[in-house]
This record gives structure tokens, sequence and C-alpha cells, in this order.
């Protein structure tokens, strides 16, 4: 009966001490990881720099459609709209897949990576194009992740 009442108070006390942690969990990009970003850019170049370009550029006129009707790869430096999705979406988005995170039958040229990459590698790369952008845009993404979290 005391051990489960101590028990209990031990509870109380560690709400407050795991908010902030379970918190920063939510941003799974780690931008200043050296390691993760040198093994990001290892990825990026294997996986995504022939469409999303070795500078991350994009591809030409990446705002209009193709001839298929498909879009274009969008940059992934701060001309694009990557930085405007928190964490969790570019994750969603690089692992399932830009359809089947859209749904509605929607047709992307990008498929998803669950099975040629880890999740790991994926946040790795993830972070690696994070990495690239200027530091207040940087700023305004972590702001972003916290406003969705
Ligand atoms: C075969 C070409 C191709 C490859 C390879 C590719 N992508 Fe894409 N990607 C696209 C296209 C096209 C889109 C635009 C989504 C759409 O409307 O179809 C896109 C969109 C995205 C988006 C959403 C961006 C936004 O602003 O909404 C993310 C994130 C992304 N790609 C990450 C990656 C990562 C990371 C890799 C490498 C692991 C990768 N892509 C490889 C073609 C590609």
């Amino acid at each position: 009966m005391q051990k489960s009442s101590i028990w209990l108070a031990g509870m109380f006390l560690a709400v407050p001490l795991m908010a902030p942690i379970s918190l920063s969990a939510q941003s799974l990009l780690r931008p200043g990881d050296k390691d993760v970003v040198v093994r990001g850019a290892e990825i990026y170049a294997q996986q995504c720099a022939s469409c999303h370009g070795k500078n991350l550029e994009g591809q030409p006129n990446w705002r209009s459609r193709l001839p298929t009707g498909r879009m274009p790869a969008p940059p992934h430096d701060e001309s694009g709209h990557t930085w405007h999705h928190n964490d969790r979406l570019l994750f969603r988005l690089t692992k399932e897949g830009p359809a089947a995170v859209i749904g509605n039958n929607y047709q992307s040229d990008m498929k998803g990576y669950a099975e040629t990459l880890s999740d790991r590698d994926i946040i790795a790369v993830l972070s690696y194009i994070k990495s690239r952008w200027p530091s207040h845009v940087r700023a305004r993404h972590d702001r972003i992740n916290e406003a969705q979290r």
C-alpha cells in the first residue's frame, strides 16, 4: 500500500519533468548533428538528387504541371515549400510517398521510400535538407514544428 502511494507521488513529479522531453521529441530532424547530416548528404545524392536537383534546386518550371498532368519535383532549398511542412509530414511524405499522404487517387512521380530507406536514413536525408536552409528559414521551420505538434 505504502509502496504504491510512493509510486503515485513519483508519477505526479515525473509529469512536469517529462513534458519538455516528450515535446522536444516532436522534432525528428537533426540538422545540427554533423554525422547525421553527412550521412543524409550521401543518401540525398543517391536517392533524391536525380529529381530534386544536385543543389536542391528542383526541376525546371516546377510550379507548372508536366505533360503527364503530374507535378515536377519542387526544390528543397528555401525557394520551395518543403520548409512549410513540419518534421512529421516531411517524414511521411518521404516514407509513404506524396500519393499515399495526399490520398484521393493523387498521382505522383515520387515513390515512397519505406522499402528503400530505414527511418533513420529518412531522418538523415531530411536533416541534411534542413541543414542547407539559411538560419532564419531553419528558425521559422522550428516554429512550424512547435505550432503543429
Ligand atoms: C522520381 C523523382 C523523385 C525522386 C527520386 C524523389 N522525389 Fe521527392 N518529389 C518528387 C515530386 C514530383 C514531388 C512533388 C509531389 C507531387 O505533387 O507529386 C516530390 C515532393 C517531395 C516532397 C514534398 C515537398 C513539398 O514541398 O511538398 C518531399 C519532402 C520530398 N519529395 C522528399 C524527397 C526525398 C527526401 C527524396 C529522396 C529520398 C525524394 N523526394 C526523391 C519527385 C521525386
